[in-house]
Order: C-alpha cells, then sequence, then structure tokens
C-alpha cells in the first residue's frame, strides 16, 4: 500500500494555497464582488455560471453542479487521482508530502531513483526490438505497426542472464534498486540475474507516464491471436514459464490499482465518454491501433473495487469486456461486485461478452473500429446482467424462486450507494418477486410516514452547511452541544464538524471538508458546502444560530409529546413528572411545531 497521506498535511496545504491561483493559472477568471468567475471550464456555456470564492476557498458551478477545493478542482481537471492531485498542489508552493506508513515512507530520493531507473530498462529493452529478427517478425505477424511500438513503448528483452544488470545495474545501490524495482531475480544460492529474458516487452506507465512495472510476452512459435484457457495452459507447459509474465508487486506497482493503458488513453481523449476494460495487453493495444484508444486492461488480476473508482474517474459509463466462457463470465461477476459500491449517480457500467474463442483482437482485426463499436452499444447493462446472472437458476413464476432471488439480490443492492440508481434496482427487484428490497439505510416505507423527519433533517443539513461556509461560527457553539439532544441523522455529524472547527481555529470551508475525504459523509459535504458557495456572512451567521436553536426547540418539543402521552396513559414516574413541568413552562411559541 502506498502510505496515507497524513490529514494534517492536507490541512497544511490548503492553508498555503489560493484556489484562485491555482485556477486562474488554467482558467481566466473575472473579479465579480467577492468572487470571481469563469464560463465553466467542466462544461460548454457562454455566459460564466462558474464561481471561485477566496474567501472559502471553494469553487462552484451552478450550471452544472461542479464543485469543490483546489484539490478537487486539479482532480476534475487534469484528471488526476487525490494522492496525483496533493502531489502536484504541493510541487507548486513547494512542498514534500509526507507519508504515514506504507512502504513509501521511505525517502523521496529512492522513489525518483527508481523511476529514472526503470525508464532505463524501458529504454534499454525498446533499443534492443529493432536488432532482434525473431522479434521484429513477431511484431509483424500480430500486426503491430511502428507507431503502436512506438506509443506503448515496446520492447524486446534479449536471451542471457544479465544483459540488462549489465546495462544497468553498475553497482551495489544500483543491483538494490533494480532487485527493489523487479528487474532482478534471486536464484537458489544467491544468484542474481535478469527477470524478463526473450520476452518482447510491454511497459506498465503509471498515471503520469512514468514507467512502473512490465508485462513480458513469450514469442510462441505457433496458435498466437487465440485466447483461450487451453492456449494459456500449453505456453506454459512449454516451460519458458508463463505466456505473460508480469514484474512483482513493488514500491511503486500494485496490481490491484493499475491499468495497462490508462496514460495512453488519458494522452488520446481530453474529454472520455467511455472507456473499455478488457483483458489482455494484446487487445489494448489491438483496440488503440484500430482507432479506439479508450481501451485499458487489469494486468493478470481481477477487477477490484480500486480499478473501478479509477475507472469512472476517468469516464462516466465503463463497459466491461471479457471471453464469453466460463471464466470471462466469472471474472465478470468479479468486476460487478467491485462496480457495485462505487455506481454513484451519473455513473454507468455495461458488459459486453465476446463469442467463443474471440479476444477484442481478433474481433477488432475481423470486423473492425465500426463492429466493435456496434458491439459496445449492444452491450448489457449492469442491471440487466445482475437480475440475468442472479434468475439463471431460479424459476420466477414460484414462490419460492421469486424468494431466492429477493435473498440473493438484496445484499448486493444494499451495495450501492444511496441515490436514484439504487432506487430503481430495488423497484426492480420489487417488480420481479413482488418482495421489497428492503435495504437497511432508508426504507422506503418510512420515509414516507414520516414526514417530520425530512423537516427536521433539512434543519440539520442547513445548520452543516452553513458551519462548512464559515467554519469560525463554531466559536459561537459552547460544549455541551444542547443541540445534540435532538436524536437525528446529522446531529453526530455536526457535532463532529462543531468540535473539529473549534480545535483547529483559522481552518478554512476546503479544509474543513477534505477531513472527510475519505468518508461516506464526503459528497453530501461537497454538494452542502457547494450550495453555499455565495452569501452574505453575516446574513449565515444569524441562520446558523436560528438553526440550532430551532433544532434545540425541536428536541424539546419531541421530548414533551413522548412525556405527555405516558402521562396520558399514567406511567410517568416522579421525576419525568418534574421534567414536564419544567418543560410545558418554558414551552416557546416557535417550539410548537414539533
Ligand atoms: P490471454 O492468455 O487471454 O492472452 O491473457 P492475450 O491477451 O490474448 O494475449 P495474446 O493475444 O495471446 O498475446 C490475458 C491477460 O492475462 C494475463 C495478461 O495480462 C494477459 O494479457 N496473463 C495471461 C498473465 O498475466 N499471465 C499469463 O501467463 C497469461
Ligand atoms: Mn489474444
Amino acid at each position: 500500500m502506498r502510505g496515507r497521506i497524513p490529514d494534517s498535511f492536507i490541512d497544511e496545504l490548503l492553508a498555503r494555497v489560493d484556489i484562485v491561483d491555482v485556477i486562474e493559472r488554467r482558467v481566466p477568471l473575472k473579479k465579480a464582488g467577492r468572487e470571481w468567475t469563469a464560463c465553466c471550464p467542466f462544461h460548454n456555456e457562454r455566459t460564466p455560471s462558474f464561481y471561485v470564492s477566496p474567501a472559502k476557498q471553494f469553487f462552484h458551478c451552478f450550471g452544472c453542479g461542479a464543485h469543490g477545493s483546489a484539490v478537487k478542482f486539479l482532480m476534475d481537471y487534469e484528471r488526476l487521482e487525490f494522492p496525483d492531485a496533493v502531489e502536484e498542489l504541493a510541487q507548486s508552493v513547494g512542498l514534500t508530502v509526507p507519508r504515514e506508513g506504507g512502504r513509501e515512507a521511505a525517502p523521496r530520493e529512492d522513489k525518483s531513483d527508481l523511476y529514472a531507473l526503470l525508464d532505463g530498462a524501458a529504454r534499454w529493452y525498446e533499443n534492443a526490438l529493432p536488432g532482434s529478427a525473431e522479434a521484429r517478425a513477431y511484431c509483424e505477424r500480430r500486426g503491430l505497426d511502428a507507431d503502436t511500438i512506438a506509443r506503448f513503448r515496446l520492447g524486446w528483452a534479449p536471451a542471457g542472464y544479465d544483459g540488462l544488470i549489465k546495462a544497468l545495474g553498475g553497482n551495489d545501490r544500483r543491483m538494490q534498486l533494480l532487485t527493489e524495482a523487479g528487474m532482478v531475480a534471486t536464484g537458489e544460492r544467491g544468484h542474481r540475474y535478469d527477470r524478463f529474458r526473450e520476452r518482447l516487452m510491454f511497459p506498465i506507465l503509471d498515471r503520469r507516464g512514468r514507467v512502473i512495472a512490465f508485462g513480458g510476452r513469450v514469442l510462441a512459435k505457433a496458435g498466437d491471436g487465440s485466447a483461450t484457457a487451453d492456449s494459456r495452459a500449453q505456453d506454459a507447459r512449454k516451460g519458458d514459464g508463463p505466456k505473460y509474465l508480469n514484474s512483482p508487486e513493488t514500491p511503486l506497482f500494485h496490481k490491484g490499482r493499475e491499468l495497462f493503458a490508462l496514460w495512453q488513453v488519458k494522452q488520446a481523449n481530453s474529454q472520455l465518454a467511455r472507456i473499455v476494460v478488457v483483458e489482455g495487453y494484446m487487445d489494448v493495444i489491438a483496440l488503440h491501433q484500430a482507432g479506439l484508444p479508450i481501451a485499458v486492461a487489469t494486468l493478470g488480476t481481477a477487477t477490484t473495487p480500486e480499478h473501478t473508482e479509477v475507472l469512472f474517474r476517468a469516464a462516466p459509463d465503463v463497459v466491461f469486456c471479457f471471453d464469453g466462457d466460463r471464466a470471462g463470465r466469472a471474472a465478470a461477476w468479479k468486476a460487478l461486485e467491485a462496480a457495485l459500491p462505487r455506481l454513484r449517480d451519473g455513473r454507468q457500467a455495461y458488459f459486453l461478452f465476446l463469442p467463443e474463442g474471440e479476444d477484442p483482437d481478433t474481433l477488432v482485426r475481423k470486423e473492425g473500429k465500426e463492429g466493435f463499436e456496434q458491439r459496445m452499444k449492444e452491450a448489457t447493462p449492469l442491471s440487466d446482467y445482475f437480475f440475468g446472472e442472479l434468475a439463471h437458476d431460479v424459476d420466477t413464476a414460484n414462490l419460492g424462486g421469486r424468494a431466492r432471488l429477493a435473498e440473493r439480490a438484496r445484499p448486493l443492492i444494499a451495495r450501492l450507494p444511496d441515490g436514484a440508481f439504487r432506487d430503481l434496482m430495488a423497484q426492480e427487484l420489487e417488480k420481479r418477486t413482488g418482495a421489497s428490497a428492503n435495504v437497511p439505510a432508508e426504507p422506503a416505507a418510512r420515509r414516507a410516514v414520516q414526514r417530520p423527519v425530512a423537516v427536521q433533517r433539512s434543519l440539520v443539513r442547513s445548520a452543516i452547511a452553513l458551519l462548512l461556509a464559515q467554519p469560525g461560527l463554531a466559536d459561537q457553539v459552547e460544549p455541551p452541544y444542547r443541540f445534540l439532544r435532538l436524536d437525528k441523522p446529522g446531529v453526530g455529524l455536526l457535532a463532529e464538524l462543531v468540535d473539529l472547527c473549534r480545535a483547529r481555529p483559522g481552518i478554512n470551508p476546503a479544509m474543513l471538508v477534505e477531513h472527510f475525504a475519505e468518508r461516506a459523509e464526503y459528497p453530501a459535504l461537497q454538494k452542502l458546502m457547494a450550495a453555499m458557495v455565495v452569501g452574505e456572512p453575516e446574513i449565515q451567521r444569524m441562520e446558523f444560530l436560528d438553526a440550532l436553536a430551532r433544532m434545540e426547540d425541536q428536541a424539546v418539543a419531541l421530548r414533551r409529546e413522548a412525556l405527555t402521552a405516558k402521562h396520558r396513559d399514567g406511567s410517568l414516574s416522579q421525576a419525568e413528572k418534574a421534567e414536564l413541568r419544567e418543560l410545558l413552562a418554558a414551552r416557546r411559541p416557535s417550539a410548537a411545531q414539533g
């Protein structure tokens, strides 16, 4: 695991950078009162609805709803992952990102040395390719053109046990780095040799285009081009090791996170509507070469939730493409499970199963770009695949079958994030089985009956939003917080926010929100914050205090109602009687709404 970036550093960073600066460098801004505006870089518009608030260190577009801190802006604008956006911002103000735990806690120089070394290795393999007639012939046979070879930096690892070691491992330090980078393997008696020999080399790049690992393919003599489990097994039996050999996990390379060719995809597309995930290196390359630079692959592992997050960050629609065989189906279901928790509204997953014996490489060569695009258009939406797969062996014409379907689907639907898509899936289950999805978070039935809850919730919500807009307001509240008496969703979060603001005087809104970057509440907080980006500080202060007062009133009213009800059936204790008397005496007209 990559070491975690400490919260305190994000605080320091967001205190140090000015969001106006960060955005101005990329999008020309115009002053408008306290804020700055521009035409939104995230959607097409003629009149500016994009606002940047220097006081709140937050941006918000009233047109498309994009919003967030300077970190969020970089993530969206430069399409970076969180750690990379942090790294970039830090560099711009001359800070170094510290890491907690993880193997990256090692000094920074080590890592840049590793990057340089791996880049050197990639170059060495690239240079060796033209010199190998065998490798050149193989590339030709697979139909790889010069441009593709250059774009993917394909290379050749020659025969022999120490070619790379001799070229790059000049001293102890460099040998140690080669080993750490996974380029050198150690034999039984401590003898060290090149891990990759006589293989066509596929460098794996990270999100910033740096070489972090390799895949290497043997040049099989016959039967290339088709990708069956059988051919995999055959190749493995030939004694040359596996058909594809990948770098081991290293400080730079984590299979569960990286996607082959994501860099090339991002280079080729400034705005990406759809990204397709295939199984193999050659599949990716064939699709790119055929004019579909929207393909990536996992690296000989199942799709992880981390992968799916990276994918959805890159494009709102993700097409998972698998072989139609049993192994492909199993892999597809794994991908579905990995995608479920990431399916926020606006994100969609599709599944594309290929005919037996074909892979995207062979198909796109047969059917061309248009043929493959047509197949993507006809891909199965996640919801259809989901219910089709769960119901494939149950008879929904009878009660027992429907019950079984409901039982299987419920826990999976519960993994979806809150939102319209989850509601639709729950409805679909109900339609198919007659059973309610009964998703734990917010059963639809309860939502409908208890009307007042919604009112109280919006009160808590606005208190949170106002505090996010002006963290300094927390000073107006002293513990013990009386609003805590209101036992409603969000009240605990409000208290947590107040505590945090009180503990860190001078914290700005963007810093406050980033504290929740890894929490489930993060998107909701960002939305609340965005709603407040333009507003009069003094009015917001009064609204905040008013919201807290009304929360207290409601807590009192609820308690009074409960005690009055108990009083009616005569079960009130002496202490409770006294409390009720006090509550009735303190009654205020504004609290009557209860
Ligand atoms: P396939 O065996 O389907 O190969 O493996 P392919 O991509 O069609 O390759 P060609 O067309 O025969 O050259 C799919 C992916 O599974 C991983 C690799 O990432 C490969 O691209 N794999 C496969 C391994 O990691 N090791 C293996 O031994 C085989
Ligand atoms: Mn193949």
